[in-house]
């Protein structure tokens, strides 16, 4: 029996140091959020339901040959409607978080130049109670792409400052009403992708550009972009203001912003190429970044760009000094190969203009990308990107609090009919155990990452490709709207469980 006490006693006492030794513990703390994400253009449909105001990409893709399928999100998978059904679906996966969007042109059909629409704030009000019922929190965005078209129309949205205004006003107003329920907020869905394809190649709504980028002619796709974003980076600051003045204290939440956000791996061991690999990043993540935490744009922009490139007033560099951000949201799905084109000649391709940094993305080595590709020709399978990208933005800004906001894999699948391997989708799990197997890694070497979401729940609408392409942990029948668990979904639940277990 004293031999047997002194096991228990030693085994109790050597508990939390053997595990935190112990390479089999799990690497994620015990708050860890573990979820989902959606948007609201993607998942709500109900486009004009109960007062909403028409948004840009309600008129995007209604335009005929903007949309691949001919689709658009009128009712996608009519999660307006059918949340609680959804909720069902995560608190059985046994999420403890779930990331979407609010959608601006139902809380505001006219910015700010309408007036509040109680409907789509009773909507969210439903939506987020329902969720805090089931023990889920809310991880809130500000905006994912879509915007009311009224500002498109009265001043051409993100090419003028008045949106600055009107960006801050609508958090005012969500922070109003949701703030005391809502702890994560960010302002921003990749804001970088939405510049670069609505003012560069013009495939997104306002649909700018030159000739020389895109089909079209109708903007200056060189200076454009950058002044978006510039207006994007003051919005950010703008609401950040208004949180931190009014409602961060008594609320007690957090506000951050999402970034799409690729490695770019030099594509050989060459200063050269390395140099390049930097200034992919600067003209892609760091653009907004490095502003919004450190007050200035990244230097190889300052550089390259030249007076193309908008520089802050003084009040402006102060609001940005005095707001910045208290988490980075990260969304990460794949790498690039990437080689210099400042220096050397190279092929034409993603990332060699001036505009982006001359540095060639999608480069191949003896013909091969750097992972396995998919369905979508930016989408390469390269787990240990998602290790790299956390530990630069770590190392970078300083280890500032980060969350995973997106990562997921698609399938090319124009039909709705279930088969064996829809619903078996092997792939899927496969990268998405690669990736997290890396974010273990990341974590056990100190990276302070708080949360991942996957991309997505369900099925949805995917932007220009319509319902072409599917990422859902669910399967969605589009026509009957019916949701089939796949084997994803059951992979991720076991996940949860096996690192939220009693530690
Ligand atoms: C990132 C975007 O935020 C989301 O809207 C999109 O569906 C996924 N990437 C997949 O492309």
């Amino acid at each position: 029996f004293v031999l047997e006490m002194c096991f228990t006693i030693t085994a109790l006492l050597c508990y939390p140091v053997c595990l935190q030794g112990n390479p089999n513990a799990s690497p994620f703390p015990s708050n860890f959020l573990f979820g989902t994400a959606s948007s609201s253009y993607q998942f709500e449909g109900a486009f004009l339901s109960d007062g909403k105001g028409l948004n840009n990409w309600d008129v995007f893709t209604h335009k005929p040959g903007n949309i691949m399928d001919g689709s658009n999100g009128d009712t996608t998978v009519d999660h307006y409607h059918l949340y609680q059904e959804d909720l069902d679906l995560m608190q059985d996966i046994g999420v403890n978080s779930y990331r979407f969007s609010i959608s601006w042109a139902r809380i505001l059909p006219k910015g700010r130049f309408g007036s509040v629409n109680k409907a789509g704030i009773h909507h969210y009000n439903k939506l987020i109670n329902s969720l805090l019922l089931k023990g889920i929190q809310p991880f809130v965005s500000l905006t994912h792409y879509d915007i009311p078209q009224e500002l498109e129309n009265r001043y051409g949205a993100w090419l003028s400052s008045q949106v600055q205004e009107d960006f801050k006003y609508h958090a005012d107003i969500c922070f109003k009403y949701f703030g005391d329920r809502v702890k994560y907020w960010t302002t921003f869905n990749e804001p970088n992708v939405a510049v670069i394809r609505g003012y560069r190649s013009g495939i997104y709504p306002p649909s700018r550009c030159s000739s020389s980028f895109g089909n079209c002619s109708n903007g200056d796709s060189e200076k454009e972009p950058f002044i978006a974003a510039h207006n994007i980076i003051l919005s950010h600051a703008a609401a950040v203001d208004v949180y931190r003045t009014k409602y961060q204290k008594q609320q007690g939440g957090s506000i951050g912003i999402v970034m799409n956000a690729i490695w770019y791996e030099p594509i050989s061991n060459s200063l050269k190429d390395k140099q390049a690999a930097e200034r992919a990043q600067a003209f892609y993540m760091n653009w907004f970044l490095d502003p919004i935490i450190m007050g200035k744009y990244p230097k190889e922009m300052q550089e390259i760009l030249d007076s193309n490139l908008p520089s802050f007033s003084n009040h402006d560099q102060e609001k940005l000094n005095s707001t910045g951000l208290d988490f980075i949201g990260i969304n990460h799905y794949t790498s690039f190969y990437t080689k210099d084109c400042m220096f050397s000649v190279c092929e034409q391709g993603p990332g060699n203009t001036k505009t982006e940094g001359f540095a060639l993305r999608t480069a191949t080595k003896n013909g091969v990308f750097i992972g396995e590709s998919t369905a979508l020709d930016w989408l390469f399978v390269h787990p240990q990107g998602m290790e790299k990208i956390i530990t630069y933005v770590k190392e970078r800004y300083n280890n500032i609090p980060m969350f995973i906001t997106e990562n997921g894999f698609c399938e090319n699948d124009k039909s709705d009919s279930l088969t064996e391997e829809t619903v078996n989708d092997v792939n899927r799990v496969e990268y998405i155990s690669g990736y997290m197997v890396a974010l273990g890694a990341a974590l056990r070497k100190g990276a302070d990452v708080r949360g991942y979401f996957l991309w997505s729940l369900l099925d949805n609408f995917e932007w220009t490709l319509g319902f072409t392409i599917r990422f859902g942990l669910h399967h969605v029948d589009f026509s009957t709207l019916k949701r089939t668990p796949r084997g994803s979904a059951t992979w991720y639940k076991q996940f949860i469980a096996n690192h939220t277990a009693e530690k």
